[in-house]
């Protein structure tokens, strides 16, 4: 094995945003979940964000149907800004919007049956390069952001990573679990992985918290993959297969993680941004604590 084996850059990132996010309905009904915002922003361009701080260059999103909104918010919006522009406005909160020409591939997932399977529709843009996932619901918030501190690990031990973090014993049924190895700082090494175990099954209580570095092997097994946990095609199984044939590791985040994917977590997020923000901060904090009495 090369030095360089499971050590190419990592330029890639697929989105999984295919989900119907019935969770959030009515709000989602005729707006992908993607798009609600946490302050200004939607949701999806934390991610985005992140990726590009990590030095992605191309998005791949896994959408269906009723998610176009999503590519328009990343498109050029040319009447917008020919009329911004002409009444003297500022283009620069578009600014976070723009992604290279050519650098936005979108493929369709048309039947849920899965993140694995989500992923694997992105297969063809992938090919032989290591790629990023992102997990949307998953906001994670620090500097430097979860992604780019993947990306160091990454530079050091190559192969595949995931970030954990640690719940309670009790909530682990709701996630990818690992079982882990040696723990080197940020590091741990992964033995295993289990989609959604029973917390009587669970390895351990870090759990997989939505960034992934995968090398592109994962793809074939993807291929086979059979139904697991829920009856869906699970990204963890075919994950839990490269075990023990290329490095694998877990890296814990040094940040904030709010999910996006429960209300409480999505008002949480909007709080914390909310409070973090310089423009916004203190008159935040001023009407809560006048709110809280
Ligand atoms: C997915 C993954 C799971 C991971 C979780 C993080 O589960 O399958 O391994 O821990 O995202 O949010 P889902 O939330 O889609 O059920």
């Amino acid at each position: 094995m090369s030095d360089n084996t499971f050590r190419k850059p990592v330029r890639k990132a697929v989105f999984p945003v295919a989900g119907l996010g019935t969770r959030f309905l009515p709000a989602t009904k005729a707006i992908p979940k993607e798009l609600l915002p946490v302050v200004d922003r939607p949701l999806i361009q934390y991610a985005v964000d992140e990726a590009r701080e990590a030095g992605i260059e191309e998005f791949v999103f896994v959408t269906g149907r009723g998610k176009t909104a999503i590519v328009e918010h990343f498109d050029t919006a040319y009447e917008l800004e020919a009329t911004m522009t002409a009444r003297g406005k500022s283009l620069e909160p578009l600014e976070p919007t723009r992604i290279q020409p050519g650098n936005l591939v979108t493929v369709r997932q048309q039947v849920p049956l899965g993140l694995g399977h989500a992923v694997w529709c992105a297969r063809a843009v992938i090919g032989d390069e290591p790629f990023a996932i992102f997990l949307p619901d998953e906001l994670m918030y620090g500097s430097p952001g979860c992604m780019k501190q993947m990306v160091e690990a990454y530079n050091e031990v190559g192969g595949n990573l995931v970030s954990v973090l640690e719940v309670p014993m009790e909530e682990v049924s709701s996630y990818g679990v690992i079982a882990p190895g040696a723990v080197n700082g940020a590091l741990t090494e992964v033995k295993g992985l289990v989609e959604k175990p029973k917390v009587a099954d669970a390895p351990s209580n870090k759990i997989v918290s939505g960034r992934y570095i995968l090398q592109p092997e994962v793809m074939g097994l993807l291929e086979t993959q059979g139904k697991g946990a829920g009856g869906e095609i699970q990204l963890t199984d075919s994950m839990a297969k490269l075990i023990g044939q290329q490095p694998f590791h877990a890296v814990t985040f040094a940040g904030r993680r709010f999910d996006c994917g429960s209300k409480l977590g999505f008002v949480e997020a909007t709080l914390a941004i909310a409070l973090d923000r310089p423009d916004l901060g203190d008159d935040v904090r001023a009407m809560m604590t006048k709110m809280l009495g």
